[in-house]
């Protein structure tokens, strides 16, 4: 295929004229697609239907130990599902929170005690503070950001490298400025590029030298499990290097079962030092009397264990995996040694990051959405919406049927086509 760039200008015209057509008869089939968000589809959901039926009877409602789980209690969560989450993070069950059924509210939750009170070992509450930064790995999760922004904490994008963030910035800054408190880690098949930090940039983040003596690495392992391949990524286990490096107070991991079973159903986990979770765990007993504890049940009769868990994933894969080649097939074959636009081929994780010539994917986002198919905004994947160089576009292959994937895919490379070829003549 032709480098666009390469093309003399009447070429191009030609070709924009056929791509016009193309895109004018998407339009006229009226459209209403999504490919906006990482949801699961609905029959990833079926999958985990069997758990609804646990547990069953009112005997079947306690813990091993005998605690009655229709009560009140256990506010970190019952010893089973501790059990089992620990063997997914690879921590001691001591390290393990159970939340409700969503981290992205654990991570809100801990944002807003380290403005309110403070974080272990910490001299004030962050909120107390002449200012607060984070950290923000671009592009990333805009929720992780959103968060950000509604506490009034300034972000700071770090650039994403093939194997995890800029460490060079990353340690330059925090060992200057005691105002930067934390940074957003989404370590493994991240989102939206799909990359697995390497062991290098993990042992860097556990050892690194930071000048705020209440900085938190908030470690979103939203993907721990989420593999597409039998050759999954591996990830070095951060709870472990920040204890070798004399830091074991750094980190606080997240993760939870929203891509496991249910999103809307599921259970939350966060693991974190014993100092750190002794004192959430004080704090967290005065906002509630205990969690959903049933749910945790029917999660830990459902999965059992880690084999449990990995035989659940190998079946979501089986219906990603053909979502995720057919969108790759199609940017490949649409777009492949065009030079006008790049994207990542992950093995795991929710996402397929796009992106275009620096310049086009607003411009992209919008053409396509006028056609009927709704992508994440333009920008959303950086702080405050802004992505300097207009490029990042993150496609979300798993919730639409594979018919109206294709499609959708189809349109986004003719307006990736058009808006690129109009770019060029420009220049
Ligand atoms: C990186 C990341 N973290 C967290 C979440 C949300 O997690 P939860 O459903 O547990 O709140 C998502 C959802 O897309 C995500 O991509």
């Amino acid at each position: 295929m032709n480098k666009f760039n390469g093309m003399k200008k009447e070429e191009l015209q030609d070709l924009l004229a056929d791509l016009n057509k193309r895109y004018d008869e998407f339009v006229s089939q009226r459209l209403k697609l999504d490919m906006s968000r990482g949801k699961p589809g609905a029959d990833q959901l079926d999958l985990s239907m069997k758990m609804l039926d646990y547990p069953s009877g009112s005997d079947c409602c306690k813990t091993a130990d005998g605690t009655d789980c229709r009560n009140y209690g256990l506010v970190d969560g019952i010893p089973e599902a501790k059990a089992l989450f620990a063997e997914m993070l690879e921590v001691s069950p001591k390290e393990i929170i159970i939340g409700g059924n969503s981290s992205l509210s654990m991570m809100y939750d801990s944002i807003a005690r380290a403005v309110m009170f403070g974080v272990y070992g910490g001299s004030n509450p962050w909120g107390r503070q002449p200012a607060v930064k984070f950290l923000c790995p671009s592009p990333g999760y805009d929720r992780h950001f959103a968060i950000c922004q509604l506490f009034n904490i300034e972000m700071i994008t770090i650039d994403m490298k093939p194997d995890g963030p800029d460490m060079d910035m990353i340690e330059n800054l925090v060992s200057k400025d005691e105002a930067i408190k934390g940074i957003w880690c989404t370590p493994k098949y991240s989102n939206p590029d799909g990359i697995t930090y390497s062991d290098d940039v993990v042992m860097r983040f556990a050892n690194m030298k930071t000048r705020a003596d209440d900085f938190r690495i908030f470690w979103d392992n939203a993907y721990a499990v989420h593999h597409l391949t039998d050759k999954p990524d591996r990830l070095l286990n951060i709870m472990r290097a920040c204890k070798d490096a004399g830091n074991p107070d750094r980190v606080y991991v997240f993760s939870s079962t929203s891509k496991i079973t249910f999103p809307g159903a599921g259970i939350a986990v966060m693991a974190a030092s014993e100092n750190n979770t002794a004192l959430i765990k004080k704090q967290l007993g005065i906002k509630t009397i205990g969690p959903d504890k049933i749910n945790q049940l029917r999660h830990v009769a459902f999965l059992k264990d880690m084999k449990g868990i990995e035989s659940q994933m190998k079946k979501h894969a089986e219906i990603l995996k053909p979502k995720f080649d057919m969108v790759l097939d199609i940017l490949e074959s649409e777009l492949g040694g065009k030079s006008i636009a790049w994207w990542n081929k992950p093995n795991g994780g929710y996402f397929i990051s796009f992106n275009t010539l620096p310049g086009c994917a607003r411009e992209v986002v919008a053409m396509a959405s006028n056609a009927g198919v709704a992508m994440t905004p333009a920008g959303a994947t950086y702080p405050y919406g802004r992505d300097p160089q207009d490029r990042n576009i993150r496609i979300a292959p798993t919730m639409p049927p594979v018919s109206e994937l294709k499609k959708a895919m189809e349109l986004l490379c003719v307006c990736v086509q058009i808006v690129s070829i109009k770019r060029i003549l420009t220049l």
